[in-house]
């Protein structure tokens, strides 16, 4: 049987295996690639959100301004969607990966809680994740376990709960913000797992903070991060991780 490394130049994988052993501290940073094999789109390749929707109408606060509503209705069906999904053989292998590594910590874009799911501890939400709302006038926080009803959307206190979504044009949580780019700094292999790179600041960590890091990306295209990291390999997420953990 074609062992799946046979795939891959097996220097890559290789050279790819000595440096994640040999680490004394690693950082993943994840996209929605890495779901896209649980089932779930990604944001801009084919058949992607921002392909068959409108960014400013459900990804903004403007947007949720001039329609909560619709807006609502979109995350519901989201996280619905990640409810129904499973974790891939990637997630799973990176929560084995974090088991075994001294100093691992994961920062993701990604909102659909399959890291947590699959295992993993040191998760950063960079966006935020859909397991909560909280209220935009107070700051109030309310559990999500199904969908907001639209008769719900109004608050107490007069505010409105939105989902704790990081939306265009705001600002990362802070404290989450601040232990990435500590992690970053620290990281000597940083792994780009299924990312466009194509929004900051999340990319950066794979940049301008992992100065020290060997990055390497995990993507079956190229991507705007492809000429700035040590190793790129054109490859699936769940066909390279799991040869890390075996
Ligand atoms: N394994 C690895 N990478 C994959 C796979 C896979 N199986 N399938 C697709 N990819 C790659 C694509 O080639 C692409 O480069 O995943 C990337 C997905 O890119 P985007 O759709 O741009 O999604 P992402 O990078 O997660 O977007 C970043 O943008 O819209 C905002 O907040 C949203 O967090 C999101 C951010």
């Amino acid at each position: 049987m074609e062992s799946k490394l046979q795939r891959y130049p097996m220097e890559e994988m290789r050279t790819l295996r000595a440096r994640v052993d040999s680490a004394a501290s690693i950082l993943v940073l994840t996209g929605s690639g890495i779901s896209s094999e649980s089932g779930l789109p990604t944001f801009r390749g084919a058949g992607g959100l921002w392909r068959t929707h409108r960014v400013q109408t459900l990804a903004s606060l403007e947007g949720f301004s001039a329609d909560p509503v619709l807006v609502w209705s979109w995350y519901n069906e989201r996280r619905a969607a990640h409810a129904a999904a499973e974790p891939s053989a990637a997630h799973r292998a990176l929560a084995a990966l974090e088991a075994r590594s001294g100093n691992f910590t994961l920062a993701t874009q990604n909102v659909d809680s399959l890291h947590l799911r699959a295992g993993s501890k040191n998760v950063l939400e960079l966006h935020g994740s859909l397991r909560e709302a909280r209220c935009t006038t107070c700051d109030a926080r309310r559990v999500l376990d199904g969908p907001l009803d639209a008769s719900e959307i109004e608050h107490a206190c007069g505010g409105r709960w939105r989902p704790d979504i990081v939306w265009f044009g705001e600002s990362l949580p802070q404290a989450v913000w601040a232990r990435a780019v500590d992690a970053a700094e620290r990281a000597e292999v940083v792994l780009v797992v299924g990312t466009s790179g194509l929004v900051n600041p999340a990319a950066s960590l794979a940049t301008r903070f992992a100065r020290r890091a060997y990055v390497v990306e995990i993507n079956p295209e190229e991507t705007i991060l492809t000429p700035e990291v040590a190793l790129s390999i054109r490859a699936r997420a769940s066909d390279v991780l799991p040869e890390l953990v075996t």
